[in-house]
């Protein structure tokens, strides 16, 4: 868990240069799915550096909004992010197991793009519909095993596919049993445009900056230096434009 957070913390300024600009439309999509909501709090899991914030405020001005995440890099550009609203809060810690407090609390848990790095996801998100009080909605919004067929995620996993064991991923098939003492209203993917300045810089960002960090630290300088010129040898050259398509789940309580 530290190496992951390490990883995170060393990614986070360039995250947040980015990739938040590029995930923008899909953090929307997740605050946009929550409206209406009862009173109370918003919980905001794996928040990274609290993308959410503003979408958050500007639909439900005046709330307590709390962001977790494990890495302590993030969380100080979460809470620069928040700095001047006293209702905001971002907090180092394990989003995977909620602080019993928050059972039954929440007028809403919104998390965008943490949920598939979960050791358990299906379990955390039971745990998350568990914090919701009567009325109150859950949106997630996370990369699925098929994200696209062509471009930059595609090329990666074609580049990992003869160095990393594939992960499992059946805990997919589990997340709307997890979702079972709440109503599920939505389930769908969502696509929008993304666009790379060239194949060299998106792998630099995937790997230094986002989701590849962590393997990348784990495995080495030679790892990343081989994958590296795999990536680029499958990848197209200038401009890169995609449309990956994330799954998001709405359900209420
Ligand atoms: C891809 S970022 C997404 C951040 C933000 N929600 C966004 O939309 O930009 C994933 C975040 O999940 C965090 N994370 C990974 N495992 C976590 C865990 N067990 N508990 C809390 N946060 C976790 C990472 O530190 C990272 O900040």
């Amino acid at each position: 868990m530290n190496d992951l957070a390490r990883a995170w913390d060393e990614a986070a300024e360039g995250y947040e240069a980015y990739f938040v600009p590029r995930f923008a439309p899909w953090v929307r999509t997740a605050a946009d799915a929550l409206a209406p909501l009862p009173d109370g709090p918003i919980l905001v899991p794996c928040c990274g550096t609290l993308p959410e914030l503003d979408a958050l405020t500007e639909h439900f001005p005046g709330r307590e909004i709390t962001g977790i995440d494990l890495s302590a890099g993030m969380v100080r550009l979460a809470q620069a992010r928040a700095a001047g609203n006293p209702l905001v809060t971002a907090v180092e810690g394990d989003a995977a197991t909620l602080d019993p407090r928050w059972t039954g609390r929440c007028a809403a848990v919104v998390s965008v793009f943490g949920l598939q790095q979960l050791p358990e996801p299906d379990v955390a998100l039971a745990a998350w519909a568990a914090a919701l009080r009567p009325g109150g909605r859950l949106s997630v919004v996370y990369w699925p095993g098929a994200i696209e067929t062509e471009g930059p995620f595609a090329v990666m996993r074609e580049a990992l596919r003869p160095r990393v064991t594939p992960s499992d991923r059946s805990w997919e098939d589990r997340l709307v049993p997890a979702l079972s003492e709440v109503e599920l209203e939505r389930d769908e993917f969502v696509t929008h445009p993304m666009t790379h300045p060239d194949a060299e810089t998106v792998f630099e960002a995937y790997t230094r900056s986002g989701p590849l960090r962590p393997l990348v630290t784990a495995r080495g300088e030679q790892f990343a230096q081989e994958l590296r010129e795999e990536f680029l040898r499958l990848a197209p050259a200038g401009e890169w434009t995609h449309r990956p398509g994330a799954r998001l789940l709405v359900a209420r309580r």
